[in-house]
């Protein structure tokens, strides 16, 4: 084990935990709300980077496309920068301890407050039938959180309303038993946390999302790429300024160009000001191709070595199982469980 693997380097830095849902492809919100900022933490913090597939089933899914998305995930973590050497990347059903934290939190957490959750509020309208795993989804996430005793919480900004649950929760458990919990803090990146969609940019970029030209993919082509981005909704009024409300289509090209090169939304505006919008998806659609290029050249390469991805897996589950072990004795000896 490396000497900045999660176990050797946890009594001096402080502690990440955050995760996706393996669900297929990441989009480009998912890279520059989340892994963009995740890829850069590796060093400072102690990190564990997991693939909720628990999460995924509050929804129906096949599980051959489940089984299969996981590894996928983690090759597109990998492609992204998360390195194995130096982060615990594990899938959320390989170590035992996320579902039993979920539990003893979900008795601490009022019904009123999961039902009033804006995520299981836009889910539940879409199923036929509502799970009850969909309404304990928060409980769950907390119990992710929790279980590492994380510090800090890399999220887009639709994650929030998720993070101040976890916060509430880890304060009542503390309040109700006895210091337990750090209480974590969400980090929400400047640029890039909230990504709309190219075609309907009034929507967040999903890949749900049933115009599929407003998406882009980290590993679509370099062509599907610039074909999304040079027909990305604009206005008429030829202005690149930020206005989310009257331009949203043009605001949201600034944060993603802002993101995806390193700068600053207000340099962008500068940098751009007086040029066309031909000119300036041009140079968004550059960027983003940049950015994204390597990233699908490196996917590709890792997504066929399915021994040396189990093999990752393998070994950042029993990193992740250590601690959650350490956690969840400690609280089920608060709770009074007998061991
Ligand atoms: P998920 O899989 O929906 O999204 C993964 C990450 O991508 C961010 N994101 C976005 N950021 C900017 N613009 C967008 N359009 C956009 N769409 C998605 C999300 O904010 C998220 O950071 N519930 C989580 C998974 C999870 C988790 C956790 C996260 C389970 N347990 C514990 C943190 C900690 C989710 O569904 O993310």
């Amino acid at each position: 084990m490396s000497e900045n693997q999660p176990e050797t380097a946890a009594r001096q830095k402080p502690v990440v935990l955050t995760g996706m849902q393996p669900t297929g492809r990441l989009h480009l919100g998912n890279y520059l709300g989340a892994a963009h900022n995740w890829k850069k933490m590796q060093d400072d913090f102690v990190c564990y980077f997991m693939i909720a597939n628990q999460h995924a089933i509050t929804v129906p899914t096949v599980p051959a496309d489940l089984r299969r998305n996981t590894y996928s995930c983690l090759a597109q973590y990998m492609a992204c920068g998360l390195d194995p050497a130096k982060s615990a990347l594990f899938a959320q059903s390989q170590v035992i301890g996320h579902t039993e934290l979920a539990w003893v939190l979900s008795c601490l957490c009022p019904l009123g407050q999961l039902e009033r959750m804006t995520q299981f509020k836009d889910k539940a309208k879409k199923q036929i039938s509502v799970g009850a795993g969909l309404l304990y989804y928060p409980a769950l996430m907390a119990a992710d959180i929790l279980l590492y005793n994380a510090h800090v919480v890399p999220v887009g900004e639709d994650q929030k309303q998720h993070l101040e649950i976890t916060r509430d929760l880890a304060e009542k458990f503390n309040a109700t038993y006895s210091p337990t919990f750090n209480v974590p803090e969400p980090f929400i990146g400047e640029a890039g946390a909230r990504i709309m969609s190219l075609q309907t940019p009034t929507a967040k970029m999903s890949k749900s999302d049933p115009n599929q030209a407003g998406t882009v993919y980290i590993i679509d082509s370099n062509d599907a790429i610039r074909k999304k981005i040079m027909s990305a909704v604009t206005d008429s009024e030829g202005s690149i300024r930020r206005d989310p409300e009257n331009k949203p289509g043009v605001t949201n090209l600034i944060s993603i160009y802002a993101a995806a090169a390193g700068t600053t939304p207000e340099a962008v505006e500068d940098a751009f000001a007086g040029k066309g919008y031909g000119e300036f998806k041009k140079a968004v659609a550059d960027a983003v191709v940049a950015l994204l290029s390597p990233i699908r050249d490196r996917y590709e390469e890792l997504v066929s070595q399915k021994d040396h991805l189990d093999a990752v897996l393998k070994a950042g589950a029993e990193t992740a199982q250590r601690t959650a072990n350490r956690t969840l004795a400690k609280v089920y000896r608060k709770v009074g469980f007998v061991s």
